[in-house]
């Protein structure tokens, strides 16, 4: 029984180094629907139909263990297959998503007012805004959609990022703390560090969900003792070309990816 990670596309390679580099002992099963890419401007009835297949594809990989790494995936679609997918279609599997972690995480360095950079379907959602007021209601949020920052990081021009960054920093005001509230964020999170300086603490997921999941596996040993330990990592995308391989290879040089069958 294996680890799935599973992205809209190569963002979610960041998290799982970060798992792999915590826990190398695991099997894990990457999965990024790169056919499918951008899901932050997709409808939810297509984010929601996309996700669907990407759990059916990580189960049949025999993914015991799912974890959701798409932030938009996670606003639109993760209590429906936590709550009516999973019961019904795969029982013994367990889904995780990241965004309740991250808010819980920004929580503990926030005073003020936490910003929140995503892509639109996730600002649409004011899921962050929802989960971090759950559990701190006097918090202010200020969530800001970067539509231009994802298709930027896909082609590859991490160095052109940095203006951009700055455009859509300079939109925030008066910010203690600032989630990065997509997967692709973290492989451009120096800029967002140069821009704010220590002023702004910068919440990236790929620094907190590894010891996340392995506190997860802490509080659940009978699903813990279940998973496979021969370190097999397999990295699966639904559309594969040169430009793909380039841009996974620099975000992780052990990950080789290879189109799903
Ligand atoms: N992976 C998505 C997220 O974390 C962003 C990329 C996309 O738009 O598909 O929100």
């Amino acid at each position: 029984m294996k680890i799935g990670v599973f992205d809209s596309g190569l963002g979610g390679l960041v998290i799982t180094k970060a798992f792999i580099d915590k826990m190398p002992e695991y099997d894990y099963v990457y999965y990024g629907d790169t056919s499918n890419l951008p899901y932050g401007e997709k409808t939810s009835g297509q984010i929601l139909s996309y996700s669907l297949e990407a759990m059916k594809f990580l189960i049949s990989q025999d993914c015991k263990i799912i974890v959701i790494a798409c932030n938009t995936a996670n606003c639109v679609a993760l209590r429906y297959i936590q709550k009516r997918f999973i019961p019904t279609y795969a029982k013994d599997v367990k889904v995780l998503g990241v965004v309740i972690p991250t808010a819980e995480e920004s929580i503990s360095s926030a005073t003020n007012k936490i910003g929140v950079i995503a892509t639109s379907a996730t600002t649409r959602s004011h899921i962050y805004n929802t989960e971090i007021h759950k559990i701190k209601p006097d918090l202010s949020v200020e969530e800001i959609a970067s539509p231009l920052l994802v298709p930027m990081i896909e082609n590859n021009n991490f160095e052109q990022a940095n203006e951009l960054i700055a455009f859509y920093a300079r939109q925030f005001h008066d910010i203690d703390s600032l989630i990065l509230g997509c997967t692709h964020y973290p492989l451009v999170k120096k800029y967002f560090r140069e821009y704010w300086g220590d002023s702004v603490k910068i919440v990236s997921q790929d620094e907190l969900m590894s010891n996340k999941l392995k506190d997860y596996f802490f509080r659940h040993p009978e699903i813990e003792s279940k998973l496979n330990k021969n370190s097999d990592y397999k990295f699966l995308v639904s559309n594969l070309n040169e430009h793909y391989q380039q841009v996974a290879s620099r975000i992780f040089s052990k990950a080789s990816i290879q189109e799903r069958k």
